[in-house]
């Protein structure tokens, strides 16, 4: 099939997400390899955001496609309440990669269903109903994981399931909660606290964070942040989810984000890099306690495709590539080239506002003026955007650009030169957003 065919099928007969279908304009791709991807015309594209900042050990990986065709020949499904080798395997691995204190996992399709599922195992384990997370989350797109999501595409969707309270994160957008991190985190912490008093702690289940925020600015927390709220969340018995599904599995430097950060959460939410995305799993893992609690208790949840051959296959055989490939040291050790970079362009373009990475998961915000202003604001667009979003497809970087700022999410497998010669697109791309500053 050529493009223009694949283009108007694809528009024709299936619905995209998050857009109008006449404005969509999907980019066709045939087939992967690393950190590149090619349309059926043969055009190049260096993958700048790991799709959607899942194909953590890059496309193509033999090991892992060999795991799925091994499995899909010996046992593609069973249900659920079977066992299975590769079952038991997953489990073991997950228990040898998460903290000692986490060594039981749910398994679910992707984020959204492990962040619903978390949410059950809150209510379940506290008998508590209300949800605190915050706005600048995403947390997926199933209905409670819309409200528990704080940015704009919670709005339309709204009014959702009730007991979600949204509170602020500790680096506000406009304003400052104090002047150092220290002071930031502390008066962040004096206000949730207020919060919590206002809901009544009783009530309250778990608070929800992704460890490092993602789509929401690639956001890693103050200075103490995440010890201050573990200690005052525990303080009031309200359990701690990192959602780890875009954080997690290297994309930071670290198998997961929250190991920066000197806390063990009380759940932990997975997708994404669980697979790197050669077929769909999630995961729920929780506190060793938590896990007793469902030994004397019904856990009230269930899918068809709970605990799915397929996707258990693919998460071993990609967190094996990980490991056994160094890619999580090698997103540490790339950290340091991607911030050189990103230091570089700033001095050279007046309309770049910061860069940030942590690992391989960056992101650069760009400004219309001297005063720090985002060249398009929340939720908005500009044409300079747009049209630095077009330069960067027209010159075979895929990157998603949004609002004021674009991402820096590549697969984990990237070299120097690689990362170096998708620097080297952006560095003329943004002569775009330059020309716009005011
Ligand atoms: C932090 C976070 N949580 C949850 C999700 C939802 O995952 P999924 O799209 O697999 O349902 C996403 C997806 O982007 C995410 O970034």
């Amino acid at each position: 099939m050529n493009s223009e065919e694949m283009i108007d099928l694809c528009k024709r007969h299936t619905m995209y997400t998050w857009s109008k279908g006449e404005a969509v304009n999907p980019l066709p791709v045939e087939r992967a390899e690393g950190v590149y991807f090619y349309t059926p015309d043969g055009k190049q594209f260096l993958d700048f955001n790991s799709q959607l900042m899942c194909v953590n050990i890059g496309h193509g990986h033999p090991k892992v496609i060999k795991a799925i065709q091994d499995q899909v020949a010996q046992l593609a499904y069973v249900f659920p309440a079977s066992a299975t080798a590769v079952r038991a395997r997953m489990g073991q691995l997950l228990a040898k990669i998460t903290p000692p204190e986490m060594n039981r996992f749910f398994f679910t399709l992707g984020g959204a269903e492990a962040n619903e599922n978390a949410i059950k195992i809150v209510r379940q384990y506290t008998g508590r109903q209300k949800i605190l997370s915050r706005y600048r989350s995403y947390h997926g797109a199933t209905n409670a994981c819309m409200q528990l999501t704080g940015d704009p595409r919670r709005i339309p969707n709204e009014p959702g399931t009730p007991g979600f309270v949204k509170v602020m994160d500790p680096r506000p957008y406009h304003y400052s909660f104090g002047a150092t991190e220290e002071e930031q985190t502390a008066e962040n912490l004096k206000y949730l606290e207020e919060v919590i008093m206002y809901e009544g702690p009783d009530s309250i289940a778990a608070m929800f964070v992704e460890t490092v925020i993602g789509t929401n600015g690639v956001l890693p927390p103050p200075k103490g942040y995440l010890k201050g709220l573990k200690a005052l969340l525990e303080k009031y018995g309200i359990l701690l989810v990192c959602d780890e599904v875009m954080a997690g599995f290297g994309r930071t430097g670290k198998m997961f984000a929250f190991e920066h950060f000197g806390i063990v959460p009380d759940i932990v939410t997975m997708a994404k890099g669980l697979t790197s995305a050669y077929a769909p799993l999630g995961a729920v893992a929780m506190r060793d306690e938590i896990a007793q609690h469902f030994d004397e208790n019904v856990f009230w949840g269930g899918l068809t495709y709970n605990s799915h051959c397929v996707g258990l296959a693919a998460a071993e055989a990609a967190i094996n590539v990980l490991i056994e490939e160094e890619l999580v040291e090698n997103a540490a050790k790339m950290q340091h080239v991607m911030r050189e970079e990103m230091d570089r362009l700033q001095e050279r373009h007046v309309s770049v506002k910061e860069g940030r990475a942590l690992g391989l998961f960056g992101m650069m915000d760009i400004q219309k003026n001297a005063d720090g202003e985002p060249m398009a604001p929340y939720n908005g667009s500009h044409p300079a955007m747009t049209k630095l979003g077009k330069f960067f497809r027209d010159n075979g970087l895929f990157t998603f650009v949004r609002w004021g700022s674009f991402m820096c999410n590549p697969p984990l497998c990237i070299t120097e030169e690689q990362l170096r010669e998708g620097f080297a697109i952006i560095d003329r791309g943004l002569e775009i957003t330059d020309a716009a500053f005011e």
